[in-house]
């Protein structure tokens, strides 16, 4: 009996040896490169990276944003291309005027927008290469070897040179809409009939002129990125590690997947490549949605008619709004039956009945927006708000302030989930009219629906992301090979079919040809008959 129990615990200690041997060896050392200083878009992939780590694999960060749990967190090292001392909370949200909104998508905006991003991007990539972390990760990699890039696909590629000199596969994240850059690195079709880039946002079915500017931009913007952006990541390569590199050939040879911050419940259906993860949602966790400061539990008790919540996202400062804007804001909003919690970042809030509004610094949107009481989510639709509230599945009243968040709301809109109001539409009559419409129940009705199928995964979004990491970690440039598309290596002309049609044009010439050839009398007769048929009949009239 007791030699039983031994033996017993015998093959048990030796199993939990060998799980923790298989463990340690299916372990990986991942380099994860995410150098933008926007607070939304580490927040899309922090969960992940985190994730990463409490799964046992080594986990080297390089990003501006602090994570406030790295310390905590086993295998985690976090190297910051921002200055340690540096207060986050002032430099990573709260950053965009509202007088940077752009009301019209048209081409002179979009390239700007184009010109923004690009400056933006090479700031971040200066940042990351002065911060001394590419050096020490490359000297690193030496003794322990890197077996993956994840890293953000954005506005910049100066990172891939890393992906290059180690030799690793690369899974990018698309923290909002995919960039038009990145649809020819995994070929992924974005016919311009009706796929929409980043840059644009209309609403579906395109009108004639949409489908024009959306082909043009998403053409040029190509373009551009390769000549201009591109290059310029190149330069900087050259300039601190003296060393020529084509960034988007690695980006081709080397990206295993793109993962993308989006659903097709809310975005829209499209064909897709199985390099291409739909992960809209992966920042949501159970961990996200837990208590609500005090305040705003209180502020919800006192509100049993339920309450509007405004948040127009992290980056963007509320209190930056026009005069005239906010004073109809705040008349409307007296007058409707619903209590108001506000997104607003500085001390001075506007001042007005305490009973009826909440002025909040920051909310934890995720957890209000699950509160059965929030019965409407004034938005600037960001993917991460819209997100949100699609999870909870409540109602929106959106207005879009620059980049995707245009898009975003159109296909909310679309999907009968809310109304788009414009910024520079807001005034008394606008808003009246707005909430009157949402007021009705289908909204509601309809986000409920919507929020079922965005919810109704095979897997969490988390579990596809993590699932992707892992496998490329277990199979390497093999797996990579395998999942790539023969499409990325033809040139454009062969791409298109061109050779075919083109041999197909000769050989039709070539029948036709020597049908006359063969023929000439039979023709010449036809076309004379024809012609004197022709006169015939004028002369007749
Ligand atoms: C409010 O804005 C709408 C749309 O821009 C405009 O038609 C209307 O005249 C404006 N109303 C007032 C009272 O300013």
């Amino acid at each position: 009996m007791t030699m039983q129990y031994y033996q017993q615990a015998r093959l048990i200690v030796l199993g939990l040896c060998l799980t923790t041997l298989i463990g340690d060896t299916s372990a990986g050392n991942i380099l994860a490169v995410f150098p933008h200083f926007g607070f939304s878009h580490f927040k899309v992939v922090q969960p992940l990276l985190s994730e990463l780590a409490q799964r046992g694999h080594h986990v080297t960060v390089i990003s501006y944003v602090k994570n406030p749990l790295a310390a905590q967190l086993p295998n985690y090292e976090q190297l910051l291309t921002s200055d340690a001392n540096e207060d986050q909370a002032s430099t990573t949200i709260n950053v965009v005027p509202l007088a940077e909104h752009t009301p019209t998508r048209s081409l002179p905006v979009l390239l700007k927008e184009y010109y923004d991003l690009f400056s933006e991007g090479q700031t971040t990539c200066g940042r990351l290469y002065a911060s001394g972390h590419v050096a020490t990760v490359l000297e690193r990699h030496k003794e322990q070897p890197y077996d993956l890039l994840l890293t953000e696909y954005f506005s910049n590629d100066c990172q891939l040179a890393l992906a290059k000199l180690m030799q690793l596969p690369i899974i990018g994240v698309s923290t909002c809409a995919l960039m038009p850059y990145f649809y020819d690195r995994i070929d992924l079709p974005d016919n311009p009939a009706y796929v929409q880039s980043e840059f644009v946002g209309f609403a579906q079915p395109l009108l004639w002129h949409e489908r024009l500017l959306n082909f043009v931009q998403a053409k040029l913007l190509k373009l551009l990125y390769k000549l201009h952006t591109n290059r310029a990541d190149q330069k900087l390569i050259k300039q601190h590690l003296a060393i020529d590199i084509d960034v988007d050939e690695v980006a081709r040879d080397q990206t295993a997947f793109i993962l993308v911050n989006q659903h097709y419940s809310h975005m829209g259906s499209r064909p897709v490549t199985p390099q291409l993860i739909e992960v809209g949602g992966m920042h949501i966790t159970s961990d996200a949605k837990k208590h609500l400061p005090q305040e705003v539990e209180q502020f919800l008790q006192r509100s049993p008619q339920g309450v509007i919540f405004i948040s127009w996202g992290s980056m963007v400062r509320a209190s930056s709004i026009d005069a005239d804007k906010l004073q109809a804001m705040l008349q409307v909003l007296s007058q409707q039956p619903l209590n108001v919690i506000w997104k607003w970042e500085t001390d001075e809030h506007p001042q007005v009945d305490a009973n009826k509004f909440l002025f909040v610094k920051w909310a934890p949107q995720l957890a209000l927006l699950c509160q059965p009481r929030v019965k409407l989510f004034w938005a600037h639709a960001g993917l991460l708000g819209m997100t949100e509230a699609l999870h909870c599945g409540k109602p929106l009243l959106m207005t879009p302030i620059y980049g995707d968040q245009f898009l975003n709301a159109y296909a909310a809109q679309q999907r009968g989930v809310g109304l788009k109001l414009d910024y520079e539409q807001i005034n008394v009559t606008t808003l009246q009219e707005t909430l009157q419409e949402l007021s009705h129940a289908n909204y509601a009705v309809s986000a409920e629906k919507l929020s079922q199928v965005f919810n109704g995964r095979q897997r969490t979004p988390l579990e596809s992301a993590i699932w992707s990491v892992e496998h490329v970690l277990q199979h390497g440039l093999f797996a990579t090979k395998l999942l790539q598309s023969p499409g990325i290596e033809l040139n454009w002309f062969i791409y298109h079919s061109l050779d075919s049609i083109a041999i197909l044009l000769v050989l039709v010439l070539l029948i036709i040809a020597s049908w006359r050839a063969l023929f000439p009398a039979q023709s010449k007769r036809q076309s004379k008959a024809q012609t004197q048929q022709r006169a015939g009949k004028k002369s007749r009239k």
